[in-house]
């Protein structure tokens, strides 16, 4: 485990579609070079979340705007967060610009933290952080994916077939890739991590050698990291 103490600040951006394996990657760069991590996925959980409870439609935009002004991060449990109805909403509120830039303020003052941080999403290397000492743009096939979810939501009682999993994921690709506001796209400068064939232990390796390569001023080529 190797720590960011004494070495000059370092900020990961994780960014890629559903289920790509983003989180769990980000947990583990987050822990081996000892930096904080945020999930901003949870903030647009947290928005969907707080619209639906007072009892407003998903759509109404002003609605998320006047939550987003002033909701208390502290007042959502995780496990009320990480169903699949709350991820389908919140890419709904994730497409609404008073959404999207009322959520920049906390996520680039966590980021700015002293040492640095490690924040996992769909825009960070593009808007949030698009200085990033080093951006990885995690993907995996929508089936791989889909198999990922399902595993997970039925591993937590969730009842879910992979087929509607699977449309889920397609839904929520094309509507958090064709927004015009921070559309889930690929940074000029990040290098896509392919974990379709990968284990997690694979994965987390390869992760870790494109930040090590990015923090020694090695390029490394944009798709050469998956599956070799
Ligand atoms: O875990 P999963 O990848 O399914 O979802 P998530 O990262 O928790 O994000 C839920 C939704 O929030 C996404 O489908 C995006 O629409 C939105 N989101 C976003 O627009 N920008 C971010 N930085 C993070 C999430």
């Amino acid at each position: 485990m190797s720590s960011n103490d004494g070495r000059k600040r370092l900020v990961i951006a994780v960014d890629g579609p559903a289920a790509s394996g983003k989180g769990t990657l980000a947990r583990r760069l987050a822990a081996h070079y000892g930096l904080p991590y945020l999930d901003t996925g949870l903030l647009y959980r947290m928005v969907a979340r707080a619209v639906l409870d007072a009892g407003h439609d998903i759509q109404d935009a002003d609605a998320a705007a006047a939550i987003v002004a002033s909701f208390d991060e502290a007042a959502f449990p995780d496990d009320s967060l990480r169903g699949r109805e709350i991820g389908e909403a919140a890419s709904v509120v994730a497409a609404m610009p008073a959404v999207r830039s009322g959520l920049i303020a906390r996520q680039r003052r966590f980021a700015g933290q002293p040492g640095g941080a490690v924040l996992d999403g769909r825009d960070i290397g593009t808007v949030i952080c698009p200085e990033a000492g080093a951006k990885l743009f995690v993907t995996a096939t929508p089936e791989v994916r889909a198999a990922r979810r399902h595993r997970e939501l039925t591993g937590r009682g969730e009842p879910a077939t992979f087929e509607g999993i699977l449309a889920d994921i397609r839904r929520r690709d094309a509507r958090d890739s064709g927004r015009s506001d921070a559309p889930l796209k690929l940074a000029e400068d990040a290098v896509l991590l392919d974990t379709s064939a990968l284990t997690i232990e694979e994965a987390a390796g390869a992760a870790i050698g494109i930040v090590d390569a990015r923090r020694a001023g090695v390029e490394s080529p944009p798709g050469s990291a998956g599956g070799s």
